[in-house]
């Protein structure tokens, strides 16, 4: 069983109706399936998709913040107490400082929120598993949104950032993602040793999603 991680992103298509239609898309998709799939959503869809589907719901980002006086933030106590299961940290589209990744991390270790931490290559995927996150998925971001998979582009990236990974920090697990949209871009993802995809536009933006998320996952 491999994991896919979809990200709702900003995409038109990944908002308001459209964003639970595809989330009970992924419902229903993955209870057909031997694949985990989970959604990242933006927050002010969040609390209601949690409502409508049974699978792991994720935000796309939090902020290093506690409770106070902070005026637009968002903290992982807020996603846990709308349901979200954990969260993206340091997307390449919402950077963070590495001091803001290690507090975002250890406080949804102790809130038992999942982790997921973005990194752009190698290095970075060493540095971010030896945070201790849940997960690390490395993204090269000149990639993203191009169609264009990482797993066959940038094969080494994969690969290595699985060995480096897996080196500082045995448990983390490793997505990859940028360009993932078929079976066979997934396929070759787990063959590189990452444990799944973190993905976006080949889902989010396809005309028939249902279809595509299918193929994704080898029902059609
Ligand atoms: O978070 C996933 C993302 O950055 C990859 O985007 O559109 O290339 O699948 P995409």
């Amino acid at each position: 069983m491999g994991i896919i991680i979809i990200n709702f992103k900003a995409y038109r298509e990944g908002f308001g109706k459209q964003a639970i239609e595809l989330a009970k898309i992924a419902d229903e998709v993955a209870s057909r399936c031997d694949e985990y799939i989970a959604v990242a959503v933006n927050s002010l869809d969040l609390a209601e998709i949690v409502k409508e589907v049974s699978i792991d719901v994720f935000s796309q980002h939090v902020d290093a913040i506690d409770f106070g006086s902070h005026t637009g933030r968002i903290n992982a106590e807020m996603i846990k107490d709308k349901g979200a299961k954990g969260s993206l940290i340091n997307h390449s589209e919402r950077r963070l400082k590495l001091a803001d990744i290690e507090f975002i991390v250890s406080k949804m270790r102790e809130l038992e929120l999942v982790s997921v931490v973005c990194t752009n290559n190698v290095q970075t995927t060493a540095a971010a598993a030896a945070l201790n996150p849940d997960y690390v998925a490395v993204e090269p971001p000149e990639l993203i949104g191009t169609g264009i998979p990482v797993s066959k582009a940038e094969p080494e990236i994969v690969e290595n950032s699985v060995k480096a990974a897996k080196n500082v920090n045995r448990k983390v697990k490793v997505l990859c993602g940028a360009g993932i949209t078929n079976n066979k871009d997934y396929v070759s993802a787990l063959d590189l040793g990452a444990e799944g995809v973190l993905l976006a536009s080949g889902i989010v933006k396809a005309k028939d999603r249902k279809a595509a998320l299918e193929e994704l996952v080898g029902l059609r």
